[in-house]
């Protein structure tokens, strides 16, 4: 493992996160208080924001190492990363249940979910540390809210040099007390960021907020079909692309794939404004199609989509 990371150096990407098998049920709406519904069609679907933002990394094209911990009951997910390209050797195994969710999908696309952590809360400080120890500065660590020691992982990872990338989903009150002002992006959806910047209102009011509280860490602030804006200190960018005519079939794991090719586009080298298109275009296709990981396209259906909108 040591020798595939450690040759020439070159930026590494690792992503600390969940692994979840997702039981999906189609309902006609999503339950209310009190009330039993008929769920449609069942399926059972390998998810977890943190192993849907890996797949999207690596199906985006970039080299991404997976850590986290499964039961013997999702050693199939493990698989699944690997067939994607996702380097799986810092995923552990453990003698208790895969984390996994319980998910409606309305006809409407719209989703809710239920989110069992399993094994994603039993990740140790030493599993952590030997980790880290493969990685060094100027790689990049990805983290969202799916996991313990998230902010023990930042801390640690900024100490050497690592470039932190959150998602902070699914929101908790305690993330306000993480040290958010060492991270180099913050990705958020609408409520993420309200919750963060503790203002409600336009969204540009919002995006302020953030990155006044942040100086100099890029703040990315995703809206669903309204698009995404993009701020660091003075600057700001807004991508909105026209709908594709798509449908909506399932929106799990749209959020992660906007992430995943994000990041990979922006570490490229190509602009904000280009990844942020990028990104829209690969969330889209994930929209249209059911499942989580399962959903999220390949670079070449990306690219080839990113034609198309040109013509
Ligand atoms: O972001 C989507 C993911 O969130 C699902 O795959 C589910 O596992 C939940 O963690």
């Amino acid at each position: 493992m040591s020798e595939k990371i450690g040759a020439p150096h070159h930026m590494r990407i690792l992503n600390y996160g969940s692994l979840n098998i997702d039981f999906v049920y189609q309902v006609p709406h999503i339950v209310r208080p009190g009330e039993t519904i008929h769920g449609g069609d069942f399926k059972t679907y390998a998810g977890g924001k943190g192993a849907n933002q890996s797949v999207a990394l690596a199906r985006a094209g970039a080299e991404i190492w997976h850590a986290g911990k499964i039961g013997e009951d999702g050693l199939w997910l493990k698989d699944l990363l690997e067939q994607s390209g996702v380097h799986a050797e810092f995923i552990h195994k453990y003698a208790g249940p895969t984390g996994h969710t319980f998910i409606q999908v309305s006809p409407e696309g719209q989703n809710a979910i239920v989110l069992y952590s399993g094994g994603n809360y039993k990740n140790s400080v030493q599993e952590v540390d030997a980790t880290l120890s493969c990685f060094a500065a100027g790689d990049y660590l990805v983290l969202q809210n799916e996991i313990n020691l998230v902010p023990e992982l930042m801390e640690k990872a900024h100490a050497k040099g690592l470039r932190i990338c959150l998602n902070p989903a699914p929101f908790t009150e305690n993330i306000k007390s993480w040290p958010l002002e060492k991270l180099e992006l913050l990705i958020v959806n609408e409520i993420e960021a309200e919750s963060l910047a503790g203002v409600v209102g336009n969204y540009e009011t919002i995006l302020d907020v953030l990155v006044e509280k942040y100086p100099g860490v890029r703040v990315l602030l995703t809206l669903g079909a309204e698009g995404s804006i993009y701020g660091r200190n003075a600057e700001r960018i807004r991508v909105q692309i026209p709908a594709l005519g798509l449908p909506v079939v399932d929106t799990t794991a749209a959020g992660d794939t906007y992430f995943g090719y994000f990041l990979k586009t922006m570490i490229s080298g190509k602009s904000i404004h280009q990844a942020m298109v990028t990104a829209s275009l690969a969330a889209y296709l994930t929209v249209s199609r059911p499942g989580a990981m399962s959903s999220i396209p390949y670079a070449a259906e990306v690219e080839s989509m990113a034609l198309e909108h040109a013509e």
